[in-house]
């Protein structure tokens, strides 16, 4: 008996070895204790994060559409909203969208740099699971988008544009939790004829990434 005692000078030979044993069943149940605990908390959290509205720009793509009479170009883009929440609607409301470059996309003074401004109307996602289309359109002239208009009026593209959406984020449980929220939707193309079949899923959805 004294070799499992490891020789240890003790006051009993027999303890230390029963002593030891416990320590070790306390750490485990610590050990678990804190893994469930750990389980718990993250479930917790699961159930009652309102998990944020997803954003999509279908085809990755603003398209352009020539109006030569009016010398106007129609631009005009697909975003779907889902909303991931199982007890939640959600709104984004108060919006303000930007064409930017990608290397301008965080810019603090957006207004000043994109490429055009414009208001989309509010998305408002009510049901668990259910995507919302918002189809966006606007009207741009030479004047609008000055520096840019030339290029898309004669059929050209503009790769590497970015989508950035400045709102407030409702989410609505008993009552509405608001706080400002920013998307970014990169590597946007802008131009294609929308109703012209070489244009049509030339590219992948993009998703929306929130800042
Ligand atoms: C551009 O053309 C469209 C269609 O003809 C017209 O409805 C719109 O008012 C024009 N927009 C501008 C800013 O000229
Ligand atoms: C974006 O900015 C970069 C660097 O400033 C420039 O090279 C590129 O042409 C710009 N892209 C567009 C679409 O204006
Ligand atoms: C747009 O405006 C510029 C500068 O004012 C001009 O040179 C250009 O021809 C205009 N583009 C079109 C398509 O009218
Ligand atoms: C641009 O494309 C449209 C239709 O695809 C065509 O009618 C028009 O002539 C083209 N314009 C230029 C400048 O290439
Ligand atoms: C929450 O906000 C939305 C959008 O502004 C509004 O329609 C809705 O009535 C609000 N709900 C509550 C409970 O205040």
């Amino acid at each position: 008996m004294a070799a499992v005692a490891g020789g240890e000078a003790g006051d009993s030979e027999k303890q230390p070895p029963f002593r030891w044993l416990n320590v070790a069943r306390c750490a485990v149940a610590a050990v678990v204790m804190v893994l469930i605990l750990a389980v718990i908390i993250n479930a917790i959290q699961v159930v009652l994060r309102p998990n944020s509205l997803s954003l999509t720009v279908v085809e990755g793509t603003v398209f352009v559409k020539r109006l030569p009479e009016e010398k106007n170009l129609s631009l005009s883009l697909d975003l779907r909203a889902e909303n991931p929440s199982g007890r939640a609607r959600m709104y984004y409301t108060n919006l303000d969208a930007y064409l930017l470059n990608t290397t301008m996309e965080s810019t603090a003074k957006p207004r000043r740099d994109c490429i055009i401004y414009f208001r989309p109307k509010d998305i408002v996602a009510f049901d668990q699971q259910q995507a919302v289309m918002s189809s966006m359109k606007l009207h741009v002239t030479n004047k609008s988008m000055p520096g840019y208009f030339d290029k898309l009026y004669a059929n050209g593209t503009m790769r590497d544009v970015t989508l950035r959406l400045d709102g407030d984020l409702v989410t609505e449980v008993t009552i509405n939790e608001t706080r400002r929220a920013t998307y970014y939707c990169r590597s946007l193309i802008v131009g294609g004829d929308p109703d012209d079949e070489a244009f049509r899923y030339w590219q992948d959805d993009v998703h929306c990434t929130k800042a």
